[in-house]
């Protein structure tokens, strides 16, 4: 399924670790629809990653490491990313989550502060910087678009998803106001994609993750999202054809968000209460 949507844009992944991350899949499509791309990800993930196989089938994109959290790594990567494509960008993924609580299996209610900043710095403030940085380097062309991954539980409560739920709500604050100011400024346009559970290194570090999984699939009418079909998504949001969007919160998520309880989960509860006497 390729149409050449992207061809002659040029564009920045962050966040391709293994084959499972949405980021991964996003850089294979974009380059299938014609678009050149450059990767990073943070030093550490480059050394632990195999970004290189995927550097390699996407037609040896560059791979220049930046820390997110980091605004010269960030500033260096733009510079030689536009050194590269010989001039501005049309589209920056920004695909990065991480929360040392999480990954510490620290409960909400007893957090530690020192990881909570971290957070929200890895996981939100660090799409501030991309853009801060992008916008003072003058390196995205007009019209050209931004997107962020997020997850639902920036609205509603997902108990297991710990302070990454702040730090999405932050991160997706974040997109509506500066696509106001870059909106206004350049024309740029930046938006968030709500993903579905998705199972990959981010995703399954989540407690309960495989129960919550296979319960967002039986609460969507059209079951839960791959990371191929978000990677798809977003190639609409770089082309294009969705010029007019900006400031937006977008869910990908086959309808979880909008159904109150599905008949598949009123069955399962039936079915459970039976099995209890
Ligand atoms: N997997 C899911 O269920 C799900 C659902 C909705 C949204 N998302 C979001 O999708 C995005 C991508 O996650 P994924 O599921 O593909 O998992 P992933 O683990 O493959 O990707 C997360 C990436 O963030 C990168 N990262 C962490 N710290 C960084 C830093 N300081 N600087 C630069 N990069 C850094 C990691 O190296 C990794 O490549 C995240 O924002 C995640 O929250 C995931």
């Amino acid at each position: 399924m390729a149409n050449q949507l992207l061809k002659g844009k040029k564009g920045i992944i962050f966040g391709a670790l293994d084959e499972r991350s949405i980021a991964w899949k996003t850089a294979l499509r974009a380059v299938e629809e014609g678009a050149e791309i450059v990767l990073t990800n943070a030093p550490i993930a480059l050394r632990m990653g195999k970004i290189n196989e995927l550097a390699a089938l996407c037609n040896n994109a560059p791979v220049i490491p930046a820390d997110a959290t980091n605004v010269a790594d960030l500033e260096n990567l733009l510079q030689k990313s536009m050194e590269h494509f010989g001039g501005k960008m049309d589209f920056i993924l920004h695909s990065i989550g991480m929360s040392p609580n999480v990954r510490k299996a620290i409960p909400y209610t007893d957090t530690n502060y020192d990881n909570f900043l971290k957070t929200l710095d890895i996981s939100a403030l660090s799409l501030h910087k991309v853009l801060q940085a992008s916008m003072k380097l003058d390196a995205l062309k007009e019209w050209s678009s931004v997107v962020a991954l997020t997850y639902i539980a920036a609205q509603r409560t997902f108990p297991g998803y710990n302070d990454m739920a702040e730090a999405k709500a932050l991160m997706e604050g974040i997109a509506r106001s500066f696509g106001y100011h870059y909106g206004f400024a350049k024309k740029v346009r930046v938006n968030t994609v709500s993903q579905s559970p998705t199972i990959t290194t981010a995703g399954s570090g989540v407690s309960g993750f495989d129960a919550f999984f296979t319960y967002a699939d039986k609460m969507s009418p059209l079951g839960n999202a791959t990371a191929e079909q978000c990677a798809d998504y977003c190639l609409t949001l770089f082309s294009d054809y969705t010029k007019m969007v900006t400031m937006q919160n977008l869910f990908h998520d086959g309808g979880f968000s909008n159904t109150g309880v599905s008949q598949g989960i009123i069955e399962e509860m039936e079915k459970a209460a039976k099995a209890n006497g």
